[in-house]
């Protein structure tokens, strides 16, 4: 069955399509907002293999490096695409909207989402904004070809858009360092749900509730969408970044796959939020691997390498930057404070920028 009601089948069986969204679901034709040719899909190549994807529960690639030219072989960075229904749902049901709700939605996309809230909402309760016109037309063409026209408007998300302020819900579907001021002006009684992070985990979604010119609110869920265009973390393959240099040696008694691990890492990002890493398997028989670590702007890197049974671990490090010892200082830092949970942090941002608290909003352990 290669139908929209695959995917309905396939959401209900996981338990991801609330009533309240069955009716959009089930009535908005996920095909109508896919381009023939995407990331992985060729319908005039493969027309079954094409709508198997487009009726699934997986999120499809529709542009990879902003649409330009890309030749073969070339690092493929997504840069627009339809988001996994389910998560598109969690998303939806993190914004607690309803009935007679005004939604400004940023990171159009395809449109597919748009589609859901105008079908539920009102084409007039619904204006979505994306920053790269191309993706833009193609997604009012979609909507108009399913039956909405929610306005759809070319700009940085991050300004909002004032023209039909108030919103009494602000969904951001790209993932944000901090939350635009302008969000919390042109919804001032309402609630923002976005992907929020930074290079070093980017995978919360920040759930806000805005009153009296402040958004408060906590962390959940493990999203992975595509950067915020304006403030991308770095990007691209390792041999674009190491070329065989040698950096400074040491050993650490640190295991490297204790940083990474969730809670950990959501804390380090909150310190070290211009770095990236990568864990990479040794890819031969023993169970050895390297965890790299990035800066964005390419100028530093550090390696942990991981070896079973060691109590101590070799470190490299490259560039102006010590990049292993700011994020052992994060993970030192984190352990003493009594290894906390990404559940007992909030964020609160107002006139004077965000805050990241852990239990208490005067506890503040760090400004992203
Ligand atoms: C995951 S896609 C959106 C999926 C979309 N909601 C859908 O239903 O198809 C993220 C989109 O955000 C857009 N985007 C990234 N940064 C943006 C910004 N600062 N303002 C507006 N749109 C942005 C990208 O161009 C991309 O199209």
């Amino acid at each position: 069955m290669t139908t929209q009601q695959r995917l309905v089948r396939t959401l209900l069986a996981k338990g991801a399509l609330p009533p309240e969204w069955h009716d959009a679901v089930a009535s908005v034709d996920r095909a109508l907002f896919i381009p023939e040719v995407f990331e992985g899909g060729d319908f005039a190549e493969d027309a079954e293999g094409w709508l198997r994807q487009v009726y699934s529960d997986q999120p499809v690639v529709t542009q990879v490096n902003d649409g330009k030219q890309t030749p073969d072989g070339a690092f493929r960075l997504f840069t627009s695409s339809s988001s996994m229904p389910s998560i598109m749902l969690e998303m939806l049901a993190l914004l607690d909207v309803n009935e007679g709700h005004s939604v400004l939605e940023v990171g159009t996309g395809t449109g597919y989402n748009a589609a859901w809230l105008s079908h539920r909402l009102g084409d007039t309760k619904v204006t979505s904004v994306e920053i790269d016109e191309k993706v833009l037309i193609r997604a009012t063409e979609n909507l108009k070809q399913a039956g909405y026209r929610p306005r759809t408007v070319l700009g940085n998300g991050r300004d909002g858009h004032r023209r039909r302020v108030p919103y009494d819900r602000v969904i951001c579907t790209c993932t944000m360092r901090e939350v635009p001021r302008m969000w919390l002006e042109q919804c001032p009684d309402g609630r923002i749900v976005t992907p929020w992070g930074s290079s070093f985990f980017s995978g919360s979604y920040a759930t806000l509730d805005v009153r009296g010119g402040e958004a408060r609110g906590a962390f959940s869920g493990y999203p992975a969408f595509m950067w915020d265009r304006t403030r991308r973390a770095g990007a691209g393959r390792i041999s674009e970044i190491y070329h065989e240099e040698k950096g400074s040696e040491s050993v650490t008694d640190i295991a490297p796959q204790n940083v990474i691990q969730d809670d950990p890492a959501f804390f380090t990002s909150l310190c070290v939020t211009d770095v990236s890493y990568r864990w990479c398997d040794a890819h031969d028989s023993s169970t050895e691997a390297t965890l790299w670590f990035f800066a964005d702007d390419r100028k530093s890197w550090a390696t942990v390498e991981y070896a079973p049974d060691r109590e101590m671990y070799e470190v490299e490090q490259y560039g102006p930057r010590a990049l292993w010892d700011e994020v052992r200082a994060a993970f030192l830092r984190w352990h003493d404070l009594g290894k906390p949970g990404r559940s007992r942090f909030g964020l609160s941002v107002d006139g004077d920028g965000q805050r990241v608290w852990l239990d208490d909003p005067h506890h503040v352990v760090g400004q992203p």
